[in-house]
């Protein structure tokens, strides 16, 4: 560190006619992606302070005309799927591509002997280089029939869910996270199992349950770019972008969890009725977008998903559109834009992307500090929610007043806040065990 008594006296007058240009740069590089991108963004985390919004009723159609039954409702449903392909998450290629699988590795005799740790690649192409899925999956061993099994992204690596020193290594881009191992956007040894703590998968595996999950970066790394993804795949040429109406990174997200799932439902020990998808945060939104337009998720599951996710858009509460649009703008679609700062000109909102999953059950889940999340937000989408799986003949979530900390509610929607902030933790993932069991029944051996 420089002293003043050290510099030169050009540079000393130097800094003292720029000291405030100075003063102002220290200052941003201290706030690299908070201050100069948005100054003038600052949370709203005053309940009087949400402003007056009206939200629209999933059962009635944009022509006013009322849904009175479940035809009307399928067809409402297409309506609303439409617009959340077209103007939120962008539009889904079809068809999928013809994946082939590879086993990398079985381990028979995983967590002591409880389970059975594969490793699958799928791959998207027929040449054996990226983008390619590589599943991890553990199946438990005393299973005497085929098991229900959750499947969810993870952030930084199939290796970072668990310490066992043979899962592979990921070798593709990841998010900068030096305490987490992560050297040039890269994974190191030691980042293996620093995140084990989000996946208690030896409780999954003592209630009967198997895991799966997938390295998000695998379908497409977490940047703005679509280059090394899935996105590529499906350019017409002289493409290098989604247009306006195509998917971004969420719709890719979820893409690439079906593509999981169209695995899993060869997999002799899992049952493919009973596959539940399940997500944090970013990979939430994915979770909630995968289970909205691939009916096989049999339960869908939102941890701290918040905007974008299960909370309602238009109360502009902590994180908003324009907001996350601005900090990631390779997750929606480009027309989700439109909405920046104008969340009451949007014609739908997150609790009709929940009712798209109906009658299948849902749980959402907040976090009492995750505030940036809006957990009431969330809460609120769930009761919107309700009204269809109603008319579906489903009970929905069965309270209509957000409940205590700590207090779980499970009806056809599951909702919790916990205490702590924004995580997935062994007391989230207690709560989703307990819902699968109450809608799948027991599977514990
Ligand atoms: C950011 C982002 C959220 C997102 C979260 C996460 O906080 O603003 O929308 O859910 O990251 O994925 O952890």
């Amino acid at each position: 560190m420089h002293s003043f008594a050290n510099l030169d006296s050009l540079t000393y007058s130097v800094m003292i006619k720029h000291s405030s240009i100075l003063i102002l740069l220290y200052f941003f590089s201290m706030f690299p992606s908070e201050l100069p991108a948005q100054p003038d963004f600052v949370p709203n985390y005053d309940e009087g302070q949400v402003p007056n919004y009206t939200l629209p009723d999933p059962l009635v159609f944009k022509n006013g005309v009322e849904v009175k039954g479940e035809l009307e409702w399928q067809q409402r449903r297409a309506e609303i799927l439409q617009f959340f392909s077209s103007q939120v998450y962008g539009v889904t290629p079809s068809p999928p591509l013809n994946t082939k699988s590879k086993v990398l590795s079985t381990d028979n005799d995983a967590l002591s002997g409880k389970a059975t740790r594969k490793e699958i690649r799928l791959f998207l192409t027929n040449k054996k280089t990226r983008p390619y899925i590589d599943i991890l999956l553990f199946t438990p061993n005393q299973a005497t029939r085929p098991v229900p099994a959750f499947l969810g992204l993870n952030f930084y690596g199939n290796h970072t869910v668990h310490t066992a020193p043979n899962i592979t290594l990921s070798d593709q881009w990841m998010r900068a996270n030096e305490d987490f191992g992560i050297v040039n956007h890269r994974a190191t040894e030691s980042s293996r199992g620093v995140r084990a703590s989000r996946w208690p998968i030896e409780m999954i595996i003592d209630r009967g349950y198997a895991l799966a999950t997938v390295y998000c970066g695998d379908i497409d790394p977490d940047k703005n770019d679509f280059q090394d993804g899935v996105h590529p795949l499906f350019y017409q040429s002289g493409q290098s972008m989604p247009e306006s109406n195509e998917w971004g990174t969420i719709g890719a997200w979820a893409w690439g969890l079906s593509r999981a799932a169209d695995h899993l439902q060869q997999e002799e020990a899992i049952n493919d009725n009973q596959i539940a998808v399940i997500g944090h945060s970013r990979l939430g939104k994915a979770a909630l977008w995968a289970g909205a337009q691939d009916a096989r998720f049999a339960l869908v599951i939102s941890n701290n998903s918040g905007c974008g996710g299960a909370a309602l858009s238009k109360r502009a509460y902590g994180e908003t559109v324009g907001r996350i649009n601005h900090s990631f703008p390779h997750w929606f679609c480009n027309n989700f834009e439109q909405y920046n700062k104008n969340e009451a000109g949007l014609p739908v909102d997150q609790h009709q992307l929940l009712a798209l999953i109906a009658p299948r059950p849902l749980y959402v889940a907040s976090a009492e500090e995750d505030q940036w999340a809006d957990p009431r937000g969330e809460f609120l989408s769930a009761v919107h929610a309700t009204p269809v799986y109603k008319l579906l003949g489903k009970e929905g979530l069965p309270v209509s007043e957000m409940p205590e900390i700590d207090q779980p509610v499970m009806g056809t929607i599951g909702y919790h806040i916990r205490h702590g902030g924004h995580d997935i933790n062994a007391y989230d993932w207690q709560q989703y065990l307990d819902f699968a069991d109450k809608h799948f029944g027991s599977s514990a051996p």
